[in-house]
């Protein structure tokens, strides 16, 4: 089938609103139809695989079989557009705005805080009115299971809980918090009235839901499915066809005559392949009109359920007959029921089919293993007839292959009912609980004979150990005919381990935690069958502990914080909870990102070539053929750069273009511009780029140490005498411990749009930016143009932490180029995959250390050596390494302290700052050393550090003074609001009645330095006009990327000029309007342009003040206009000079920080040792922050940097092909927390009675401080770890790495299955992955 073919018209709804689309292109998804056809902009691209959940949307479909109507999320980035005929879509924008009415769950999530950047929230709202409307008064764990597949990178999850919680029936009093008060009144057993504690938003505001209020299903649709005669329909693109037949004979005549072509139904394996491998399908059919393939019969061996039914459905359709059998006959079904819920995210499993996971026949599906291991059977059809086929191990031949013959298709799958005596569990083990494809994943059966513990039939499917679903039948034989008893088992498992051997460098790594999962996993089982068989009285021996899962009950949290002086006016905002100003906007839609700014007349899009290569000279271009694709207006190399080709850092060039040489895999070499998105990607894939190798490229950071690649100077600091120090210690302990990077992921990927103006070579940028003065200035130097031709705008940034500053220069810069040349706009948006190529992340860490120490705790002498991955290019590395040395005592005074830091050079993308710059690498590796203290004296974590902790007037290693007294109210209120004492004890006693499930209690302090030690960075200007009817603007250098950097300077001018913020409006940041700014970064944007708006303010103020005195009685407005027509000014500047911060390294001193910020937290875990799972069960954070502006935004900081802090810990893991390519580009591979991570329990206080004098009203920045207290979380599991080694007799310290993946975990519990497991010889193999 060709293009340009005449089809025929796409038929559904949008919003209420008809849409008929008469050239439907089956490549084109509804998310790119919303975006750029109808600039429904709401609907947000944050991945594009399915992983994100920004994209979610409600599909409504009418059911006429059963004449219902049917509401189920989806993700619009996975739904083909030619899949919705007869469907009505609803996105953000269809319920509700701000010009008409927002909806209940726009504002609850929004007025509790839950909107940050914002990116995610239009998909956060989405998933939950979906809910909503299936369930109006949903539960928790509807709420919890609703949002597992929308992860949001600011918040911390914890406040969109809340928000929606609201919607709970049983929120109307929780009574979960043992005092019999209800939770929402605010706290529990304090000594404060509850009336009077302050609250972070108020139920009573809320609108309440009203259902008969929602968009109706358009009737026309009704009456189309009910009355309109099928027909096939057929749609064509430019290369691809798609065709919907409507009869199983049509489909067979298809598909036989089509055998290659796909059978699209949810598309969520076809969809990802075509998007990501390029995979180009001439032909898709259809068979969503096929009623055969969703039809559900039941006989009296089991059920037969169509292979079109959504998992979803299947889930919903096990769950309806359960009840309806006796328990003996669901066995099956209830392992297939609990697999379903853990299979990836709803809005997958609302689309997905049964049909489309067996066929895709994934090595780690979920479903396979457990159909296979029940004796399922599909029924498939062809030209050739019906045939049964069992899903055995034959079934599944080779990756993403079955027996069955292309032209077959699947139209049921058979469920048999399991017998008396038959016993089905499924197991699975994933890097993240939730929302995660399988690390090994398995089904298991047993049927014994008669009230015997004799096996009759067993079968044990594994996923996730190979290419495809294994059978361990082996292992099965070695069980048959036998009692199922201990000796039985215990050569099962030896039999087990020999059958599913996996090589060394086996794809996916993981290789001894996979195998011994295995091991696990039959243990699990057999424990399960013991309690089965002793419950039937078939045995009565002494059963070990019963394994129950993991804690996943959401409690209600608490946020304390002060209320604000007595004598402060009502109008004043300052210090309040204030919503952040543009939440509301966010949460329906409208608020606007950089790709959401509508598309200029002759738009052009930008796509990227990188390199494939990690050092490698480049031999040839080729774009030849790249320039013959349809739409294709040109490529840019470096030669095309009319100004300076480098970015010059700390005296190190980094190429814009690669023109001679690449040093990493993923280093831009040159990128093509075309009218759409698809053509430019089409065209950066036709690029031909060869290379020829360099010799030895340079991964790690022992590598770079071996071959001394450092960028220098490296720095070191000491502070007294630490060689002759160690000669009186009483113990010495020496180590090592790496600290894995972290990709950014901030929801909103790179994105800028470079308009050229058209005369003067000026240029217009909007561009998602942290910095935009560096923007501009690299985009004029890059056009050899001055920076007066070069206006960067920010509206809002969808998350940046670090990660848009010097990078976001680089690709605006290549934009400003293919601008400039072809004198267009032009626009980039960077995929996730590319994103997280390209732009690198956080430094990964090598610290090695001795430490010396008495005996009775404290800590004499220690000498640290720290290496970061800088990759191949400075960056800020530099700088990271100061911070890191200049945190590296936290706490602790350490009289004797030597540590250097060197940024290795590496073939690796280069790294970048991320929140914390440095500090998190910085303390993990010193609380390390003190945990390990601990350990060796076998006493608890925490009296060690409170030994060491500094106390009284303190001068730190780089002498300078500082008072850590709230440091120690901080740590002491920790302790206490957490009952840390009482809870030690409950964990000890847990630990003792459990085996195979350990707890453990941590607490971490912290001393976090505010502001940038380069002393020029601390200013900040600000520009602040009043019109004559009395509305103020305001404009700053502080970028909006969901700090809340806007609503406090909207309280900071309300307050100053004395007028409600509602008059207040802050447009965008641009470099016109406010010059020469510096980076909203080091937690300082507020303090410095805080300052600098209120100077403005202040100034204008007193301008009418003569006004004020002249007409005492008159209003704001009044005063404005008196003032105008007495022409005085009512525009002013503002201007904060900030501190002069220094540090000498020479001297080893200086003041780099203008003060700083407090805190401590507290956490406690729960482990499960047979799979490496664990869940913080409670989160007690006690910060300083000064007198907050604004509790709101404050706590949202805390909450989200801690949860990017756990996720940094103990989830997020890089991982290298040892070519150095990077594995890990998209939410699929790469696991941020999701709702699943949060502490169940979360409680954040904000210290009373804190004040500073060295920012505005006595606050303080709080942005990056707490994402270093998430390794409270990897100290708890440390904990709980220590005490699963202690029952295989292991005691003291033991390497732990971070992230604490639960693969690290599992391993380091030393369980007898891993002691099992054989360790291939380091260098005797390839391992699949690098460890960096
Ligand atoms: C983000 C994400 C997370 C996921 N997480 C998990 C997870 O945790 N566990 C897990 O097991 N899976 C997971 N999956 C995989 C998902 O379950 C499968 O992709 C899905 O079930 C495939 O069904 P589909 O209808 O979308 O298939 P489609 O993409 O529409 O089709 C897939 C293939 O199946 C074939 N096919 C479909 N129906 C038939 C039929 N009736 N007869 C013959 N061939 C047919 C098609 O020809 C095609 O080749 C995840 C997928 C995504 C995108
Ligand atoms: S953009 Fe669709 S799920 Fe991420
Ligand atoms: S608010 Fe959720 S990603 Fe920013």
């Amino acid at each position: 089938m060709s293009a340009g073919r005449e089809g025929d018209d796409l038929y559904f709804y949008i919003n209420g609103k008809k849409v008929m689309e008469n050239h439907a292109d089956p490549e084109m998804t509804l998310l790119s139809f919303l975006r750029e056809k109808l600039r429904l902009t709401g609907t947000k691209f944050g991945c594009g695989g399915g992983g994100c959940g920004a994209c979610t949307v409600m599909v409504s479909r009418y059911r006429p079989a059963t004449k219902e109507i049917i509401h189920y999320s989806a993700n619009a980035c996975l739904l083909p557009l030619c899949q919705l005929h007869g469907a009505a879509v609803t996105t953000v924008e269809g319920i509700g705005s701000t010009k008409t009415r927002i909806h209940p769950v726009q504002e609850r999530i929004a007025k509790a805080h839950g909107s940050q950047c914002g990116f995610c929230t239009p998909g956060m709202v989405m998933s939950m009115y979906t809910l909503l409307r299936n369930r109006p008064q949903p539960t928790m764990e509807d709420i919890t299971e609703t949002l597992a597949g929308n992860l949001c990178r600011c918040t911390g999850y914890r406040p969109i809980i809340d928000g929606c919680r609201t919607f709970c029936q049983e929120t109307n009093c929780c009574q979960t918090n043992g005092s019999g008060n209800c939770c929402l009144d605010g706290g529990k057993s304090t000594e404060e009235p509850e009336q009077e504690k302050p609250q972070l938003f108020d139920r009573e505001e809320f609108l309440p839901l009203d259902p008969t209020q929602e968009l109706i299903f358009p009737p026309e649709l009704i009456l189309m499915a009910e009355t309109a005669s099928p027909r096939t329909l057929t749609f064509h693109g430019e290369r691809t066809s798609w065709v919907f037949p409507t009869s199983l004979e049509e489909l067979v005549r298809l598909k036989t005559s089509n055998p290659e072509a796909p059978l699209v139904m949810g598309n969520t394996n076809i969809g990802p392949e075509i998007k990501y491998k390029g995979v180009v399908h001439p032909l898709i059919i259809s068979p969503t009109r096929v009623t055969e393939l969703f039809e559900v019969t039941q006989t009296p061996q089991g059920v037969w359920l169509g292979a079109g039914c959504s998992l979803s459905e299947v889930r919903s359709l096990l769950e309806k007959l359960v009840p309806q059998f006796p328990d003996e006959k669901t066995e099956l079904f209830k392992a297939l029921i609990q697999q379903l819920g853990n299979l990836g995210s709803q809005q997958i499993r609302n689309v997905a089919s049964l049909g489309g996971n067996i066929m895709s026949a994934y090595p780690n599906s979920d479903l396979n293993p457990v159909l296979a291991a029940g004796n399922c059977k599909l029924s498939a059809i062809s030209s050739g007839g019906r045939r049964e086929v069992s899903l055995n191990q034959d079934f599944f031949v080779s990756f993403g292959k079955t027996v069955l013959k292309p032209e077959e298709i699947v139209v049921s799958v058979f469920i048999p009912f399991s017998r008396k005596w038959e016993f089905v569990r499924a197991f699975r083990q994933a890097p993240r609980k939730e929302s995660s494809f399988a690390t090994v994943t398995t089904g298991m059966r047993v049927f014994f004979s008669e009230a015997s513990r004799v096996v009759q039939d067993i079968s044990i499917y594994y996923g996730g150990m190979g290419p495809t679903t294994v059978s361990a039948a082996r292992t099965c034989k070695a069980l048959i005919a036998r009692p199922w008893d201990d000796e039985v088992l215990s050569r099962a498992y030896d039999v087990l381990l020999d059958e599913l051997a996996l090589p060394p460098s086996e794809p996916g790594g993981k290789v001894e935690f996979r195998r011994s999962l295995t091991l696990s996993f039959l243990f699990k089982f057999n424990l399960e069958i013991l309690q089965k068989l002793r419950e039937a009285n078939v045995i009565t021996d002494e059963l070990p502990e019963k394994i129950r899962p993991l804690p996943r009950e959401i409690q209600p949290s608490l946020q304390e914080f002060q209320h604000v002086p007595k004598l402060q006016s009502d109008l004043d905002p300052v210090g309040r909870p204030i919503m952040h100003r543009s939440a509301i906007s966010q949460a329906t839609g409208e608020a606007v990102y950089c790709d959401d700014v509508p598309r200029t007349d002759g738009e052009l899009s930008l796509a990227l070539v990188t390199s494939s290569r990690a050092h490698a000279k480049i031999t040839g271009l080729d774009a030849s053929e790249a320039l013959r694709i349809p739409g294709v207006v040109d490529v840019i190399t470096a030669k095309d750069i009319p100004g300076t080709k480098v970015l010059t850092m700390f005296g190190y060039d980094e190429e814009l273009l690669a023109e001679k040489e690449v040093s990493c895999v993923g280093q831009i070499v040159c990128a093509v511009v075309a009218d759409t998105r698809a053509h430019a990607k089409q065209g950066a894939a036709a690029v031909k780029v060869s290379y020829e190798d360099l010799p030895d490229p340079i991964f790690t950071a022992e590598e770079a140490i071996e071959k001394s690649s450092f960028f220098e100077p490296r720095r070191m600091i000491e502070k007294g005498s630490v060689t002759e120090a160690f000669k009186s210690v009483d113990r010495v302990h020496e180590g090592e411990i790496r600290v894995g990077g972290q990709e950014h992921f901030y929801m909103e990927t790179q994105s800028m749009l470079v308009i050229p103006i058209g005369e003067e070579t000026e240029f217009n940028v909007y561009v998602s930016t942290q910095w935009p003065t560096f923007t501009q200035g690299t985009v004029a130097k890059m056009l050899g143009i001055p920076s007066n031709r070069v206006t960067c705008h920010i509206k809002r940034i969808g998350g940046a932490f670090g990660g848009k500053i010097t990078k976001t220069s680089i690709l605006a810069s290549i934009a400003s180029v293919a601008a400039w040349k072809t004198n267009r706009a032009v626009r980039c948006v960077l995929d996730r995959g590319e994103d997280m190529l390209i732009t690198g992340g956080r430094h990964p860490l090598l610290g090695r250390y001795k430490v010396g120490f008495m005996n009775d705790g404290s800590i004499v002498a220690a000498d640290i050596q720290c290496y970061i991955n800088a990759g191949n290019a400075v960056d800020e590395s530099i700088q990271v390494t100061e911070k890191i040395l200049l945190h590296i005592d936290n706490v602790y005074n350490i009289p004797n302290l030597r540590a250097s830091c060197a940024a290795c050079r590496t073939n690796l993308p280069s790294n970048t700052a991320f929140r914390g710059f440095g500090v998190p690498q910085s303390l993990i590796v010193i609380e390390n050393i003190v945990d390990n203290v601990a350990a060796v004296l076998g006493r608890p974590a925490d009296q060690i550090r409170e030994i060491n902790m500094y106390k009284g007037k303190s001068v730190t290693h780089y002498k300078f003074e500082f008072s850590p007294e709230n440091m120690l109210r901080c740590w002491d209120e920790c302790k206490a609001k957490s009952d840390y004492s009482a809870r030690r004890r409950d964990v000890e006693q847990f630990n003792q009645q459990h085996r195979w499930k350990k707890r453990g209690l941590s607490i971490v302090p912290i001393k976090y330095g505010i502001a940038f030690a380069e002393a020029f960075l601390n200013q900040a200007a600000a520009l602040v006009h009043i019109y004559t009817d009395g509305s103020v603007l305001v404009t700053h250098g502080g970028a909006e990327m969901g700090q809340g950097i806007h609503t406090k300077m909207q309280q900071v001018a309300s307050r100053e000029l004395h007028i409600p913020p509602s008059q207040i409006y802050i447009s965008e940041t641009s470099t016109s309007t406010v010059p020469n700014t510096c980076p909203s970064a080091a937690s300082f944007g507020t303090d410095s342009n805080g300052m600098a708006v209120k100077n403005a303010c202040q100034t204008l103020f007193q301008r009418l003040q003569p006004i004020r005195e002249k007409y005492p009685k008159g209003s704001w407005k009044s005063w404005v206009n008196a003032a105008f027509f007495e022409k005085i000014s009512l525009s002013a500047t503002g201007f904060h000079r900030g501190p002069d911060l220094h540090m000498d390294w020479d001297k080893m001193e200086g003041q780099p920080y203008a003060y700083y910020v407090f805190g401590a937290c507290c956490c406690e875990v729960e482990l499960d040792c047979l799979t490496g799972d664990s869940r913080t069960v409670r989160t007690d954070i006690v910060a300083d922050i000064g007198r907050s502006l604004n509790p709101s935004v404050d706590i949202g900081q805390i909450e989200g940097a801690f949860m990017q802090g756990l996720g940094l810990y103990t989830l997020e893991e890089l991982k290298y092909s040892p070519s150095g390519l990077l594995y890990t580009r998209g939410p699929s591979q790469y696991k941020i927390p999701a709702v699943c991570d949060m502490p169940l329990q979360f409680n954040v206080y904000l210290l009373s009675d804190s004040h500073n004098p060295h920012a505005i009203y006595s606050s303080k920045g709080i942005g990056e401080p707490i994402l270093s207290l998430g390794s409270t979380v990897f100290f708890a599991i440390k904990e709980a770890i220590a005490a699963a080694r202690s029952e295989s007799g292991l005691v003291g310290p033991f390497p732990l790495d971070s992230p604490a993946t639960p693969e690290r975990v599992y391993l380091a519990c030393a369980s007898p299955f891993t002691q099992k497991i054989p360790v291939s010889k380091p260098g005797s193999f390839k391992p699949w992955a690098l460890n960096i």
